[in-house]
């Protein structure tokens, strides 16, 4: 555990290699040499000692001239030793749903603390709703938000869920804590979904994305403590939580809880669902399930981060096609549901792309940009006749 830790704290993985023998082996070299008659060069180039010393040499050198190629393969997380191992394991394949299903031991699960992530909320529930998925749904919500200022929305918001959209009520204590930064500070309650043992899986959506079909058949991949995809837009390997397929339990439920207690600034949702699963997750494929509307900007002609450019060209119209679930997640440009200036919507809109050889202006990206952001606005308004506007 102490070396684990040390390990991980390295800011550079060479500069304190543990391949570096240097200590042990010129100690032991210098000892013997003072027992016995000085050795001739020859003898010294030809000893076994030496040899080790120069291949070892070599290696570390090697090391050294290819720190980048070697940092990118991450040998430390891919031995276990800092990081989620099961990053490094092939995505699953996506089963087809059986003919027989006992649908109520499967759930989506929405949390809302907010009345403008209940507002999101609804928006899965009634594409969930719309594309006819089996499953049940259940919202997660603290009691407190009945009893706030905007308590008649969130009243008329929720019997609408009930209502419209056949989705289950589950009252909880919001996990809220101080010591951390404000916008992340109630992550945490998504990890609640660890506590409803009703079901036997559950498939958690961040609110703040657009559903394009029904994710029922993730329910019949094989047992896992929980599936999630690569945050494959980060440089260092960890895993996503913005969906997540998992398996409710007391045991890992009481876990849960307790790295909650502890977490202080830095640690999230995300990072608890890294340290605690790491190296028993299994990887959902995040190109049809995790894309995030960022990727439609980068900067990166291949897109190498999302997808391997040696069996698959960059085409957005069939990134588009392929997707099920895509995040908003363009920061520091506001979620899609906030006001937007006109400098602010000019700085983030991914530009058209022109090809050298014909000269042809491909604006397929830009456009599915911008068409993701204004389907989500006009899909979230939500009017009530006594309220008028509630979203
Ligand atoms: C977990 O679920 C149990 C049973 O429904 C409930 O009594 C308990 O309060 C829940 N814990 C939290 C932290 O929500």
């Amino acid at each position: 555990m102490a070396r684990h830790r040390r390990l991980s704290d390295l800011p550079e993985f060479l500069q304190s290699s543990p391949f570096l023998p240097v200590g042990n082996i010129s100690d032991s070299f210098t000892t013997t040499q003072a027992s016995q008659p000085k050795p001739t060069l020859a003898q010294i180039i030809r000893s076994k000692r030496f040899r080790t010393i120069i291949t070892l040499a070599i290696f570390v050198l090697t090391l050294l001239i290819l720190p980048s190629k070697l940092q990118a393969y991450h040998p430390l997380t891919r031995l276990g030793l800092s990081g989620p191992k099961c990053y490094f394991s092939p995505p699953i394949t996506i089963p087809e749903i059986p003919e027989e299903v006992d649908w109520t031991e499967f759930a989506y699960s929405q949390y809302a603390t907010t009345t403008d992530y209940l507002c999101n909320s609804l928006m899965i529930f009634e594409t969930l709703h719309r594309l006819g998925s089996k499953a049940d749904r259940i919202l997660l919500y603290p009691s407190t938000l009945l009893t706030s200022t905007e308590n008649s929305i969130v009243g008329y918001l929720l019997d609408k869920a009930q209502a419209e959209f056949n989705v289950k009520l589950i009252s909880i204590k919001e996990q809220r804590k101080s010591n951390v930064i404000k916008i992340w500070a109630s992550s945490y309650t998504k990890l609640l979904a660890f506590n409803q043992t009703q079901y036997s899986r559950i498939i958690h959506l961040d609110s703040d994305s657009t559903l394009l079909s029904s994710l029922d058949e993730l329910f019949f991949l094989p047992p896992a403590p929980i599936v999630v995809p690569k945050a494959y837009w980060l440089p260092t390997p960890k895993l996503s939580s913005h969906i997540m397929l998992l398996t409710p339990s007391p045991k890992t439920f009481a876990k849960i809880q307790e790295e909650i207690e502890k977490a202080t600034k830095g640690i999230y949702d995300m990072e608890i669902i890294n340290s605690l699963f790491g190296s028993t997750c299994s990887i959902l494929p995040h190109q049809a399930y995790a894309l995030l509307t960022g990727e439609f900007r980068s900067p990166d002609p291949e897109h190498k981060a999302f997808l391997d450019p040696s069996t698959m060209k960059w085409d957005p119209d069939r990134v588009m096609k392929e997707a099920t679930f895509v995040h908003f997640s363009d920061y520091p440009f506001p979620k899609p549901w906030q006001e937007t200036s006109a400098e602010e919507q000019e700085w983030a809109v991914p530009e058209c792309v022109v090809d050298d050889q014909e000269g042809n202006v491909d604006c397929r990206a830009r456009n599915i940009w911008i068409a993701l952001y204004k389907d989500f606005k006009a899909r979230r308004k939500v009017y009530s006749p006594v309220l008028s506007v509630v979203c």
